[in-house]
């Protein structure tokens, strides 16, 4: 079965090829130079982007695949969550498509997207390691599910403000180190030498064990009032990057750890841009050895926004029933 997969919820338009689970082709086309000096994505130019590259990079990965339309046997495209004119972009492409070649067309979460990006192209699938718990740690989202089977994907905690990856993004703003900051900031804190690390605020910790929420605005804020009384240095960034960086990655790996004892299960996939970050990878790759937890992580082209994930989740829900949630 040929899917091609369509992504376009936020500033990357990417379309993908994949056939029974394999991935031909992936192409991603971002638009994130275009929002760096605002430090955030304008919504408004990301869907203007998606408009000019649609075309061209589905026209790609086909070509990258060897594939023309008319070899298509399903198109998968994201149609929630992201933002509503860039959805509208990709949702619209998709249906002329499916109108055109007369193809199903099937309607994907983004965020349950990231989470099976774990399982591409790797040896293991999803449906061996259900039930798991499923985190998505990115510029948009971070949240925590029980995934007991495809079409059981439980919410069992969220950020209540910002998300990591937002949070990472406008501590880079604040120090303005760029955009988008987590790579950057990832950077800084590995030239920090020093051994005086700011203890920045670590929230929702201390309420009970089952609290499996997030909150990382008063981390920013935190960072931003330090920032102003500081004397403003080059290796002060790196100090208050490096501080910061630890105060995410300590806060994501214990209500990970919660989430794992809260529902009892043994088994951890963990997706989304900020899954980029090597001491991210590194304390949970550390949590699932100390706890003996099966982890799953995607491989670096997969931790960002890309149109692969969606083919996988559309194609795995086609087989399971070919009428569901069809556009
Ligand atoms: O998954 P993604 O591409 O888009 C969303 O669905 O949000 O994630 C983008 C986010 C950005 O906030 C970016 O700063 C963050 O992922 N990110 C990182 C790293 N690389 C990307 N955060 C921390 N460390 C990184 N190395
Ligand atoms: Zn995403």
């Amino acid at each position: 079965m040929v899917t091609l997969g369509i992504e376009t919820s936020c500033d990357e338009t990417a379309a993908a090829v994949m056939v029974d689970g394999k991935v031909l082709s992936s192409r991603v086309s971002s638009s994130v130079h275009l929002h760096a000096q605002y430090g955030g994505v304008v919504p408004e130019i990301a869907s203007r982007y998606h408009l000019e590259y649609i075309f061209s990079v589905c026209k790609k990965a086909l070509e990258d695949a060897k594939k023309r339309v008319k070899d298509i046997d399903l198109i998968a495209v994201t149609d929630s969550p992201g933002l509503p004119g860039s959805l509208l972009v990709g949702t619209a492409f998709a249906k002329a498509v499916s109108f055109a070649g007369n193809i199903p067309v099937i309607g994907v979460n983004h965020v349950f997207g990231h989470i099976l990006s774990c399982f591409l192209d790797g040896k293991d699938t999803e449906e061996q390691a259900f039930p798991f718990v499923g985190a998505v740690i990115s510029g948009g989202h971070t949240s925590l599910y029980h995934c007991k089977n495809l079409e059981d994907f439980a919410l069992i905690g969220r950020t209540k403000d910002d998300a990591a990856g937002e949070a990472f993004d406008k501590v880079a703003k604040i120090l303005g180190l760029g955009y988008p900051g987590g790579p950057i900031v990832e950077k800084r804190a590995e030239a920090f030498d020093g051994d005086d690390v700011i203890s920045f605020p670590r929230a929702l910790l201390k309420s009970s064990a089952d609290h499996l929420d997030f909150s990382f605005s008063g981390l920013k804020t935190a960072v931003m009032y330090y920032w102003r009384s500081s004397s403003k240095t080059e290796k002060e960034k790196n100090k208050i990057c490096f501080s910061f960086q630890e105060a995410v990655v300590d806060v994501v790996e214990k209500k990970i750890s919660r989430a794992l004892k809260h529902t009892g299960v043994k088994r951890l996939a963990v997706g989304g841009g900020v899954v980029n970050n090597g001491v991210l990878r590194k304390r949970l790759r550390a949590l699932s050895l100390k706890n003996k937890i099966e982890l799953y992580l995607p491989k670096k082209k997969y931790c960002g926004d890309n149109a692969a994930m969606i083919a996988s989740l559309g194609e795995k829900y086609y087989k399971l029933d070919g009428k569901k949630a069809l556009l």
